[in-house]
């Protein structure tokens, strides 16, 4: 098979990650003879650099005309005082909304060779952590009207946080499609107990859940839900929520895992073409020295053969390679655990080679 994809390398760690998932992606063609046409795609700081802007139309285009969109991550500090409408998250807020990738999927699933790299006790991590979070992610507080200006003297911040029921219902049907693939069970997380746009999420979602008589449908409030998270994860097999709330539990979900550097993501909208990324940021602090942890941008790329190009086969012996490189002890530094002799710390490129190694 032929397929284009957009590469956005990004800022920071972005090249470095995405240089190793596109090695992976190199020996996947190999191996399989298919052929991936990479086109590059400037987004983030190093965009406002070259256009002044985060992410020129022309640079949109080209994603919205791929098969699918790979990038590694974006921001840094040195564009912390540019204006906010021309910061680098919102090329990537303006990237997720041309592409219309409503459904964010992201998976915090425990690898069993870094149990001993998750921050909770044994007794819990052993009960299993195995869920998903499926995130809204281009409506929200992310996308209303964001606004300061001086009122009687003092300066005055409003966001405005604005639901629509159709969106609350593509994003909800997902939520329920993900959970009858799995455990059929479904978490709707809101704050229903304050916000309206959170009691409509819950009325909306309790409308459609008679279309899924085969999937158990449970409500939580967002702040029980970041205590469950930590206190009995294994509770959980889909969670849908909202696109703050969906950002801030996936941040702390992936943390249980083991280190946010391991976790994948996919975006999806109305058509095949998505959007794939690692949760993680561009950590300009270990840029270019590289520490950084492939593996999120290496799994993102094997969602993107999964979900985009059904290429089942080929998304597995990803995943494999990745388990076979950790049960062999490799491990970058942000998952080998202090004092664990048997570990072998490497660095980026080590860990995309070794992986590449390991794919049959
Ligand atoms: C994420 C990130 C982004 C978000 C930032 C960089 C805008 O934190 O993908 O989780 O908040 O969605
Ligand atoms: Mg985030």
């Amino acid at each position: 098979m032929e397929k284009n994809i957009a590469v956005i390398r990004g800022d920071g760690i972005g090249p470095e990650i995405v240089r190793e998932a596109l090695l992976v992606l190199d020996k996947i063609c190999d191996i399989y003879g298919h052929k991936f046409n990479y086109t590059e795609v400037k987004m983030g700081g190093c965009a406002i650099d070259e256009f002044g802007e985060p992410l020129p139309d022309s640079e949109l285009s080209k994603c919205i005309a791929s098969d699918s969109v790979l990038l590694g991550a974006v921001g840094g500090s040195k564009w912390d005082t540019v204006p906010g409408h021309l910061r680098p998250e919102k090329g990537l807020l303006k990237l997720r909304s041309g592409m219309g990738v409503y459904s964010n999927n992201r998976p915090a699933k425990i690898w069993p060779q870094l149990a001993s790299a998750s921050p909770l006790k044994t007794e819990i991590v052993e009960k299993g952590i195995d869920f998903i979070i499926v995130r809204e992610l281009i409506g929200g507080i992310y996308f209303g009207k964001h606004e300061t200006y001086d009122e009687n003297g003092e300066k005055k911040a409003v966001d405005e946080l604005v639901y629509r029921e159709s969106e609350i219902e593509r994003i909800g049907r997902i939520g329920f499609e993900t959970a009858q693939k799995r455990n059929k069970k479904l978490c709707s997380v809101e704050k229903s107990n304050v916000l309206d746009s959170s009691r409509l999420w819950k009325d909306v979602m309790h409308r459609i859940a008679a279309d899924y008589p085969d999937v158990e449908l449970t409500d939580m409030l967002v702040d029980n839900c970041a205590m469950q998270i930590v206190k009995d994860p294994s509770q959980f097999d889909v969670i849908v929520t909202e696109n703050m709330f969906g950002d801030i539990l996936s941040d702390e979900a992936s943390q249980i895992t083991g280190s946010i550097g391991m976790i994948p993501s996919s975006s999806l909208g109305a058509t095949s073409c998505g959007l794939y990324e690692p949760i993680h940021g561009s950590a300009p602090d270990i840029a270019g020295k590289d520490l950084a942890n492939p593996i999120g941008t290496i799994l993102s790329a094997a969602m993107m053969l999964r979900f985009s190009f059904d290429m089942v086969e080929e998304a597995d012996a990803i995943e494999k390679a990745v388990s076979k490189t950790l049960d062999k002890g490799y491990r970058t530094q942000d998952i080998k655990t202090k004092g664990a002799t048997d570990l072998i710390r490497v660095g980026c490129r080590e860990m995309g080679q070794l992986i590449i190694d390991n794919i049959k």
